[in-house]
């Protein structure tokens, strides 16, 4: 299979899995996605209203955010998502708010942390103080990140759920607060949660391999310092995200979600540059030392992914090829002083 055109990567990013479907014919009330707007909500929002339809299970799905991007809410209202504008540091709009038992927490901030790492403080820490006061008694599932956890030695196999947060830099250390003020919160008012630390969403439109592979086209070298990598089908992320909802306890617990394998930058490079016909230089030599994370646990608990990594090397190396839409939002997966 190719994927040529938007439209085609929006249905495969929106199509539910079985086992999906099957557990949304069991949800009741709204779900509501909160963070609802950036690269992951559109698709999240859309997958669940479709799942929702398959099980004959017409509950309402409600996506809110800012909707910076106004583009997002007029496709989401498209498909039959309720949407609902509001900036979530507003402590009074959530009076306004749906109520629901079943939440999705993608509210996040880690560009700009750099210029102005009180806002990011603020976002990742404050938000979640005020969705659990707004929903103490959810279900919540809570997108962190691998970012997280310490680079570990490659040949470990990456980090474990029980491994000690103690990450490099403000970005990744104000998502230890997100995660610690969620479980906070679970132990001070009982509410469900889960967080899920993920690494690497890839949609052919922005992702790690989305970034290796503009690297190779404009004849640029490839950096290897940062020298493994892993990453999962943003549609299978968004799967297992909806999946993980009867997985949230209290106390709070943490769930790592991406693909099964460590993945070589070099040898990642070199694939797609052998499918979009390009030569691949490269700068820096790998570390022994890499941000990885090992989801064994989560594809134990809600399968593994269905879609492996040749499908999403050759889906991307065609992508970029063909000139096709980019989100123009690079990960700076490379980035390894925690700076961003
Ligand atoms: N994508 C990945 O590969 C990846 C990897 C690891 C972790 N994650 C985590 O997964 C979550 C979702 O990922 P993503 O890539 O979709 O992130 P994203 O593109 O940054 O989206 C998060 C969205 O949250 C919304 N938001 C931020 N502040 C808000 C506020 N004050 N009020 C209302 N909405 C606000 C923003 O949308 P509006 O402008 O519409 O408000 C923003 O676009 C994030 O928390 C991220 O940390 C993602």
């Amino acid at each position: 299979m190719q994927i040529k055109t938007e439209p085609q990567l929006l249905d495969l990013l929106t199509r539910p899995s079985e086992a999906l479907v099957a557990f949304m014919a069991t949800l009741q009330g709204p779900l509501v996605i909160l963070g609802a707007g950036g690269k992951m909500g559109p698709t999240l929002c859309v997958r669940a209203k479709r799942a929702a339809e398959q099980a004959s299970n017409p509950i309402p799905i409600i996506a809110v955010s800012r909707f910076s991007d106004k583009g997002q809410k007029a496709w989401l209202e498209s498909k039959g998502v309720q949407t609902h504008s509001c900036d979530l540091m507003d402590r009074d709009s959530l009076r306004n708010f749906p109520d629901a038992e079943h939440v999705i927490y993608l509210v996040g901030m880690k560009f700009g942390t750099q210029s102005n790492p009180a806002l990011t403080w603020a976002v990742n820490a404050l938000i979640p103080d005020y969705m659990c006061e707004r929903y103490p008694n959810a279900r919540i599932v809570a997108l962190s990140t691998g970012n997280v956890y310490t680079m570990t030695e490659v040949e470990g196999g990456g980090s474990v759920e029980s491994d000690p947060l103690e990450p490099l830099g403000e970005y990744a250390n104000a998502c230890v607060a997100r995660e610690r003020v969620f479980e906070y919160k679970s132990q001070q008012l009982g509410t469900a949660i889960v967080s899920i630390r993920l690494n690497y969403a890839i949609d052919l439109r922005y992702g790690v391999l989305v970034d290796l592979a503009q690297k190779i086209i404009a004849g640029k070298p490839v950096d290897l310092t940062m020298g493994y990598f892993n990453c999962i089908w943003q549609g299978d992320a968004n799967d297992m995200i909806l999946r993980a909802l009867p997985l949230a306890t209290s106390p709070a617990r943490a769930l790592n979600v991406t693909g099964k394998e460590t993945l070589s930058v070099r040898k990642t490079a070199l694939a797609l540059g052998r499918l979009m016909n390009k030569p691949v230089s490269f700068s820096g030599t790998e570390s022994t030392i890499a941000l990885l994370n090992n989801s064994a646990v989560a594809h134990d608990e809600l399968g593994p992914p269905s879609v492996g990594i040749e499908e999403m090397l050759e889906w991307t190396a065609r992508w970029i090829q063909d000139g096709n839409q980019l989100l123009n939002k690079p990960t700076h997966f490379e980035t390894r002083d925690g700076k961003y």
